[in-house]
């Protein structure tokens, strides 16, 4: 059978880190206290006016690649996951696979929000299970800043923008043991950003709207119950597990998390504190931090929960 494995992991954040003071200096109603609290946040990286997804993009894979010991034509799948694409097209994988120098691989984007990276990377994992693809790169981008009220103090103070990166390869070494995936168009309403181009204009929203409580418990039930799906799937336990990485919404959101799997706190990995929530990129942005510290080592079973609007939600367990 073949399996497929992460060999790589890479990251990028933009710019200085923007504390929660600065926030409020620049005039949001809001308190570093509030924040703390409500959502574990201190601080986040916000793109620059001239930076697009996929110039956060480029930087993680290109560290990815590294990481993996591979060249970009090494790549013959390219995903990347992404809420806040440079263009309505071409995808943003189109874009970065011109700037890696790949020439004529699959390259699309995967619009899952919050959960995309757990989507694309589960894409993946079935195109290179399937045998017609053998290296994949995959990628979550995100510059949610764009589409930030910034006079909604309720949201504008929890996302933040960044991109992370893996190289996917497939072999007879296990790697990825067990994934879902799921959705729930039901949900819409509670996290969008009801707006659109038409004729020339924005027609509707382009602003996040979030009702913030109803994400929140949605959030907390689902994680648990995917990451125990996951779980059975594979015949291991919780205490199976290394690490858990959930998608990183709010420290509350993680906390309760691992509190219901029965996973200690120091076995989440946790960025939310010093990224916000960088939608599709926190996942993979969290994975190469623990990497990169040495707190993830080969052979340590890592389980990935992604919860975002759609709804969607979705789980990947795997050995690193
Ligand atoms: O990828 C998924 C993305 N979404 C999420 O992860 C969001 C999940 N939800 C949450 O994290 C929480 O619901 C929030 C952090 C968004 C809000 O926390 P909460 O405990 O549900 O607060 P709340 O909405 O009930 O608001 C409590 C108070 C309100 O004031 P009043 O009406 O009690 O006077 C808000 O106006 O907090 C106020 N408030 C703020 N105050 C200071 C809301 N935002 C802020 C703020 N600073 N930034």
């Amino acid at each position: 059978m073949t399996f497929t494995r992460i060999i790589g992991t890479g990251s990028h954040l933009p710019g200085p880190a923007v504390s929660n003071d600065e926030l409020a200096a620049r005039g949001i109603d809001t308190t570093d206290a509030w924040i703390r609290e409500r959502t574990g946040i201190g601080a986040r990286h916000l793109a620059q006016p001239h930076e697009a997804a996929s110039d956060l993009a480029l930087p993680a894979a290109q560290a990815a690649l590294s990481a993996a010991g591979c060249v970009a034509a090494d790549i013959d799948l390219l995903i990347v996951a992404t809420s806040t694409p440079d263009y309505v097209f071409p995808s943003t994988a189109c874009l970065l696979q011109a700037r890696l120098g790949i020439n004529d691989c699959a390259a699309f984007d995967v619009q899952a929000v919050c959960s995309g990276f757990v989507y694309a990377l589960s894409v993946a994992d079935a195109m290179i299970a399937s045998g017609r693809h053998r290296r994949a790169l995959v990628v979550g981008a995100e510059v949610f800043s764009r589409i930030l009220d910034w006079q909604d103090r309720a949201t504008c103070v929890l996302f933040g923008d960044g991109a992370g990166a893996v190289v996917l390869e497939g072999g007879e070494r296990p790697g990825i043991l067990a994934s879902a995936l799921h959705a729930d168009g039901r949900h819409a309403g509670i996290l969008s950003v009801p707006g659109n181009v038409r004729g020339g204009g924005v027609t509707g929203d382009p602003m996040l709207r979030m009702d913030g409580q109803a994400v929140f418990k949605f959030a907390v039930r689902v994680l648990d119950e995917v990451a125990r799906e996951v779980l059975h799937k594979a015949g291991l336990k919780p205490a199976d597990l290394a690490w858990l990485i959930p998608h990183q919404a709010n420290l509350r959101i993680l906390s309760a998390t691992a509190k219901k799997l029965g996973i200690a706190a120091e076995r989440l990995v946790v960025s939310v504190d010093r990224h916000g929530n960088t939608s599709a990129a926190s996942i993979p942005l969290a994975l190469d931090e623990a990497v990169r510290d040495g707190r993830i080592r080969a052979g340590d079973r890592v389980l990935l929960a992604g919860v975002g609007g759609g709804f969607t939600w979705g789980a990947i367990l795997l050995e690193m």
